[in-house]
């Protein structure tokens, strides 16, 4: 009986090892549909640029007359302002947001101009 036990919860364990091994082409997937760029934009930006991107707190110039192009956004967001005032939020500077993150939220603030 006690064999009988053991071999059993043996092979549930395996059963529910199984179940759990990871897809990687998944996660990616998720991980995208997971992205809110809104949601990035007032958790990390807001504080000085507004909801509206004209709120101009600590210097931080308005997003809603701001001309500047996808990749220069990318860039200022990724690696900070050069005066220092606006923080790097890129990992590779601890910053936190992912490349996928910071082109989300860089495309999002575009719906902010007039
Ligand atoms: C601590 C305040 C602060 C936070 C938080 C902040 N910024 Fe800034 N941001 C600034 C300042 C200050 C500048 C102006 C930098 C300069 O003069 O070079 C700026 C400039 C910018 C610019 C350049 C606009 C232009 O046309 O010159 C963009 C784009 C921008 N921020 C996007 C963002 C995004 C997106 C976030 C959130 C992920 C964010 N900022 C968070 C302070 C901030």
């Amino acid at each position: 009986m006690v064999l009988r036990t053991a071999v059993f919860s043996s092979f549930l364990f395996l059963l529910v090892n199984c179940g759990q091994e990871p897809q990687p082409s998944n996660i990616g997937t998720l991980d995208l549909e997971e992205i809110d760029p809104s949601m990035l934009y007032n958790r990390h930006c807001v504080d000085c640029h507004g909801s509206k991107g004209d709120l101009g707190l600590m210097g931080a110039s308005s997003l809603v007359t701001s001309s500047m192009s996808l990749t220069d956004r990318i860039e200022i967001i990724t690696h900070g302002s050069k005066n220092g005032k606006m923080r790097p939020f890129g990992q590779e500077h601890y910053g936190g947001l992912s490349d996928a993150e910071i082109e989300a939220v860089a495309e999002y603030i575009e719906t902010l101009r007039q």
